[in-house]
This record gives structure tokens, sequence and C-alpha cells, in this order.
């Protein structure tokens, strides 16, 4: 079994073969971008009425918390991206700094992670898309717009956008980056009009019980309550910085641009939550938007102002999509990295001429939109939380392993106090895990075993390192 533990050198990790190597076309606005177009999206448009629901007004507090996670986190991704700006993020990391067995699962967690998320967020989508149709007066059938759990027969729309998106990723990275920018800025705009518009009717009755559930994840009535449950579902709004880490190995300006990329898009996220919340739980008893399927755009109907609501809708139905682009990418990437280490079939590498995977791309495609057309919003995106979280924890450790193993390594960014920060994403990321329901880590649990199987089949003989 020295498999599992074999790993590849770092220095090994930066040189490769040229025509394997993908083409270094983005800077740090496009890395940004990029970050902010992963982050934000159904998070906060949509699961911030899951989380109050499932924590009251405490919701403030299970920002705070999964976002504390998250910037350790991201911090930690930072040092670890910058020493090693080659595709693969925190499976990269963990085949240099822990080994292949921990690197297999962690890269099979992440290909969890990023088709989820894309067919979380397409349900996302069609949820704004269909309302937005209604408002225009186009009606589809309910069976062609919700899977078989809400009482239809397939989701189209969310298949509709995931299939479009992954033509965007074919035709080529810089294009897509560049018009992900511009939704990015609406994007933000959208959430800045509701702070504007939400905060004049701020109540603070609206803030009392405070934490009407408790603190820790728990049951009530067969429905998961609790700040920690919370937290362990508004994770979601969080991540997406890590999709930049995968864009290491095609950035011009890797030690600079990865640092500003990751960082930057992660603080002004963060601050973007906290605000959302606080005007959203100020404006209104929770209660009051907490079940709605466009818990901004109802608050802002509520306070009367429906034309800002509707702006804020589309905002969603044009810029969600950029989430699904940031997953993608980052899914074909990790495709990309594991079948040149011979884990999975070399053919699954091949690029075209643009520099893109295009076997791994479709592919992804078509299980995203197998997922997406049937299967309800809020499983999928807890499924999505397990294996991030997962991969967080992963990285945590690489951060302080490598610390101690190489404290001298020429590190183009250094994590301000490693050992507090990779604790606080270790710790942080497992109390998290342990907050989501039960039914969710048996699926992540069976993910990991299906992996376990491929990998002592097909990885364990025919890895690189397998000499
Ligand atoms: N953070 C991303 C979102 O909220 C996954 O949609």
């Amino acid at each position: 079994m020295s498999f599992l533990t074999r790993r590849k050198s770092i220095e090994s990790i930066t040189t490769m073969n040229e025509t394997q190597r993908l083409h270094r076309t983005l800077s740090w606005w496009h890395l940004i971008a990029l970050g902010v177009g992963a982050i934000v999206g159904t998070g906060i448009y949509t699961l911030i009425g899951v989380g109050a629901e499932r924590a009251g007004p405490a919701v403030l507090i299970a920002f705070i918390i999964a976002g504390l996670v998250c910037i350790c986190a991201a911090l930690a991704y930072a040092e670890l991206a910058t020493l090693m700006p080659v595709s693969g993020s925190a499976y990269t990391y963990s085949y240099a700094v822990i080994g292949e067995g921990v690197a297999w699962v962690i890269g099979w967690s992440l290909v969890l992670e990023y088709s989820v998320v894309c067919a979380a967020v397409a349900v996302g989508w069609s949820g704004y898309a269909v309302g937005f149709l209604q408002s225009a007066g186009i009606d589809i059938p309910h069976a062609l717009v919700a899977g078989p759990h809400a009482g239809g027969i397939i989701n189209l729309p969310a298949i509709f956008i995931v299939a479009g998106v992954a033509g965007m990723l074919l035709v080529g990275t810089r294009e897509s980056a560049t018009l992900n920018i511009i939704l990015v800025i609406l994007k933000l705009a959208a959430l800045a009009a509701f702070i504007a518009l939400a905060l004049p009717a701020f109540d603070a009755g609206n803030f009392k019980p405070f934490m009407p559930y408790g603190f820790a994840a728990h049951e009530v009535d067969g429905q998961v309550r609790g700040v920690m449950a919370a937290a362990a579902i508004i994770f979601f709004a969080f991540y997406g910085f890590d999709a930049v880490s995968t864009a290491a190995e095609e950035t011009k300006n890797p030690g600079r641009d990865l640092t500003i990329g990751i960082i930057g898009s992660m603080v002004v996220c963060t601050l973007v939550y906290i605000g959302v919340a606080a005007a959203a739980i100020g404006a209104m008893p929770f209660l009051d938007f907490s079940s709605s399927g466009e818990p901004l755009a109802h608050v802002l109907r509520t306070l009367d102002h429906p034309g800002v609501a509707t702006f804020i809708g589309a905002v969603a139905v044009v810029a969600l999509p950029t989430v699904i682009l940031a997953f993608m990418f980052g899914q074909s990437r990790i495709f990309f990295v594991m079948a040149r280490d011979r884990m999975l079939p070399e053919r699954l590498g091949k690029l075209n001429k643009r520099g893109t995977p295009v076997a791994v791309t479709v592919g992804t495609a078509l299980v995203v939109s197998a997922i997406a057309g049937f299967f309800p919003l809020s499983e999928i995106a807890e499924l999505a939380n397990a294996g991030t979280l997962a991969a967080f924890v992963a990285v945590g450790l690489c951060l302080i392993i490598l610390r101690v193993r190489k404290p001298d390594l020429p590190r183009v960014f250094r994590a301000p106090m490693p050992w507090l920060v990779g604790s606080i994403a270790i710790g942080g990321c497992i109390y998290l895990f342990i907050s989501l329901p039960g039914v969710t880590q048996f699926r992540f649990l069976i993910w990991n075993l299906i992996g376990a199987a491929i990998y002592l089949a097909y990885g364990a003989r025919k890895s690189r390192l397998a000499g």
C-alpha cells in the first residue's frame, strides 16, 4: 500500500511537457472576476433564505463563521497556489505534500464539488428564469421546468444553461473570462442596490429573538435547525475562490496575480454578504422571506420597490451563469490534471487547438445536465459543500505540513500566522461537515467509496509515479 503515500516533488510539479501545458492568457483582473464570478451566486441570491429559516436572525453569525473559515482557507490556498502555480488546486497540493491516496480522495471530491455546484446553480438559475419569463407573459409547462421531486418531469431551463456555458468554455478561456467581468459588475451592482434600498427600512426589533433555534445543528420536526446548520449551507455562498487557483497554470504572473485574485475576491464578497444579510434581516421578520425562491427580490417587492426587485431578478438570470462558468472551468481542469498524472485515462487530458480539454468539458456538461435536470437544489448544494469541505481540510493540512517540512521554500505569498490560519481552516471545515445532514454525509461517503474502487483498479497501477 506504499502507493498511497508516494508524493510528487514540488519541483517536478512546475516542469512538464510543453505540449501538455495550458496557455498563459489570464491576468489578475481576469482572476478577480473569475473569483467573484464564482463566489457570488445562488448562495447569496437564494440560499440566504434557507439559512435564515435554519438560524433565524442569527444567520448573520452563520455568515461570519462560514466567511471566517473560508478566509483562512483562502489564505492557505494563496500560499500553496503561488508555491505551485499549476492546475489542480487542492488535488495538486495534496499530491505534493501528503501523498497519492489523499490526493486521489481530494481530486475525486473536487470533481464532485465542481460538478454539483454547476448543477445547483443551474437549478437556481432556472427558478429565476422561469419567474422572469412568467412576468413577461411566457408560461412554460410545469412538467418541463421541475424535476420529479417537485411534481415535474425534467428541468429543461437548467439543462439549457449548462449547455450554453459549456459552449462558452469550448470557445476559449479568455473570451469567456472577459464577458464574465461585465456580468460580475452587474451582479455586485444588484447586491449594492439591495443594501441601499433595504437598509432604510432597518428595524432592530426584527433581530429579536436573535437565536431562536440555538447554536449547534439539530433536528426539529425533521427539519435541520441551528446556527451551525445554517452555516453548513451558507458555506456554499463563500467558495469559488478556489476556482481561481485552478487557473494558476494559465496565469501570466502567478506570484502577484493569484494573491490578488484569491484574497481580493474573498474579501469583497465577505463584506458584501454581511451587508446583504444585515439589510435583509433588518428589513422584515425573517419568516417573511425565508421560504421565498427569490428572497432578495421578495424583500424589495415587499418594501415597495418593484422595479429594483425586477432588476435583481434579471441580473440573477443574466449573471448566475458566471458561477457555472467558473466551476465548469475548474472541473475540467481538475480532470485534465488527474488525467495528465494518469490517475484517470490520459486521453481525457487531450487539448484542442485553443487549449481547451474538449472531452472532459463535454462529458462534464452531460453529467451536470443530468443532475440539474432531475434533482432538488438544497440537496445538491449540501453535497457540493461536503466535497468542498474535504478539499479545504486538505489545503489547511498542506499549509501546515509544508511549513514544518520545508520552511525555507521561496514563498511568493506567506499566509500570516500559518498555524492559526491552518487550524481554523481544518477545524472549522470539520465542524461544518458534521453539521451537514446525515444523508449528505452518507452520499459523500458512497461517492468516495466508488472513487476508491476506481483508484485501486486504475490510478494506483497506472499513475505516473507507479514507475
Ligand atoms: N459561491 C457560489 C454560489 O453561491 C457557489 O453560487
